[in-house]
């Protein structure tokens, strides 16, 4: 085997240091064997936080990755987009891309931000409110709404809970050790997961049907059941389901954890400041200001990438295995390997970001980053595809709860944050106390 870069020898151990703190881990991780590095495991894996090194994953050519994690497919399905590769990864790629463009993403804003004053209507004075909490329920009504439409409000509640069921039971260990995935006569977390899981199925084959029927709508069901590929063949029912399961599994408790650090991150005594500022240029805005001012605010927009880039979603690499050789810094890393951008690296390089661990919005005010330099949705071919929409999202939440509530934070403590499915969100939710509700 030719010669990885250097890295921890301990897999458990590497891992336990993730689930303990899963943003903070990684830059010891580079000052200490160096970067890139590699991850202990069955195949290693390569990473790196480096420009250069993620330049040169981002603008490979994608046929020279394929999904590491396949055994996901339990979860998420086996025509899931994020687990194919190569040409069906591309096609499927191509036929998802048009509800997730500019003009498509901006024509949910009405509908964000009255979903943010209906979920937050009744905070009172006094009241304790766990930011996370209502931030995923937010984020899961915007992409049913824009998955489904609004044809059924009943039903969409019924779906929504089943899906909330059915993530919030899936524990990390379940997710990362496919050995403890048995169903234990029917009793243990695993079984009760494949039982919601069959009754989602299900739901979603109706609506499905339904919407094969029914006349051209605008909702992105709608949209991928008119698409048709390069040879005039439309996706079939388990490739439209796999990937409604995707968009709502990727699409709401993502973005809520951005929006629940996005609240931490500006109510902290340290950041008071910040606060301020963004508070002004919400007030200026005047008393009814239409979504599209809303969302153009450039200190707002500036709120939402620091949180991205001091909070990373995804602070450990997305794991890719390599298909064939990949020249890396230096490095000939063979096919077999894994490979992936440690994003909680990039966004803590005191070059780019000086005090990385600051909370500084001025930043990208100041000037702008490369895609490389910049990654909380990845890049390449496997970038995120609702990065524009959850962007556009973020800002329309946070704007419009701000310009409602006067908030703090029950806790001052640091909140290193914990591993929530697959991501890195705020241990304890985000509990904050309403201040004032704003005339
Ligand atoms: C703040 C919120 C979000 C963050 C930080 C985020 C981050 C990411 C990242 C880092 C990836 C790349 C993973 C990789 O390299 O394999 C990704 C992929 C993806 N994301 Fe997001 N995401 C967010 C919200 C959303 C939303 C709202 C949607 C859809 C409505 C979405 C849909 C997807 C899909 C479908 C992929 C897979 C793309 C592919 O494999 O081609 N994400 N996301």
């Amino acid at each position: 085997m030719p010669t990885l870069p250097p890295g921890p020898s301990s897999k458990l151990w590497t891992l336990i240091r993730y689930l303990r703190d899963p943003i903070g881990c990684m830059v010891p991780l580079a000052q200490r064997y160096g970067d890139p590095f590699s991850f202990p495991g069955d195949p290693p894996m390569v990473c790196t936080g480096d420009p250069v090194g993620i330049k040169a994953i981002y603008t490979a050519d994608p046929d020279t990755f394929a999904p590491l994690s396949a055994d996901l497919s339990v979860f998420l399905g086996r025509r899931s987009m994020i687990l194919l590769q190569g040409a069906e990864h591309r096609r499927l790629r191509k036929l998802m891309m048009p509800p997730f463009h500019g003009a498509r993403v901006r024509a949910y804003g009405e509908a964000i931000c009255r979903l943010a004053e209906r979920h937050t209507a009744d905070w009172q004075p006094d009241r304790q409110v766990m930011v996370y909490e209502v931030a995923q329920r937010i984020s899961l009504d915007v992409i049913l709404q824009a998955v489904f439409g609004v044809s059924e409000p009943e039903r969409m509640a019924g779906l929504a809970t089943l899906l909330l069921d059915l993530l919030n039971g899936i524990s990390p260990l379940i997710a990362l050790f496919p050995s403890l995935r048995r169903e234990l006569g029917g009793l243990g977390p695993f079984a009760a997961f494949l039982r919601r899981q069959r009754l989602l199925r299900e739901q979603l084959d109706a609506l499905i049907a339904a919407a094969r029927v029914a006349g051209p709508r605008e909702d992105i069901l709608s949209l991928l059941v008119q698409a048709r590929d390069e040879d005039g063949q439309p996706m079939t029912d388990e490739e439209i389901r796999d990937q409604l399961i995707l968009l709502v599994v990727a699409g709401h408790e993502t973005t809520a954890i951005s929006i629940a650090w996005a609240f931490y991150a500006l109510h902290r005594p340290e950041n008071a400041a910040a606060l301020e500022r963004l508070r002004a240029e919400l007030a200026a805005l005047g008393r009814d200001p239409e979504v599209e001012a809303l969302d153009r605010q450039p200190y707002l927009e500036a709120v939402c990438q620091e949180t991205l880039r001091r909070y990373p979603l995804a602070p450990a690499p997305a794991p890719r295995k390599l298909l064939r050789p990949l020249e890396l810094m230096g490095y000939t890393l063979p096919a077999g390997v894994g490979v992936g951008v440690a994003i909680g690296v990039a966004h803590f390089r005191e070059d780019l970001y000086p005090e990385p661990l600051r909370f500084k919005p001025e930043r990208f005010l100041e000037r702008k980053f490369t895609p490389f330099e910049l990654v909380p949705f990845g890049g390449g071919a496997r970038r995120c595809l609702g990065a524009a929409m959850a962007a556009h999202e973020m800002r329309l939440v946070l704007g419009t709860i701000l310009r409602r509530y006067r908030l703090r934070l029950a806790s001052l403590r640091p909140d290193p944050g914990k591993v929530r499915a697959a991501n890195a969100g705020p241990a304890h939710g985000v509990r904050m106390i309403v201040e004032e509700r704003l005339a």
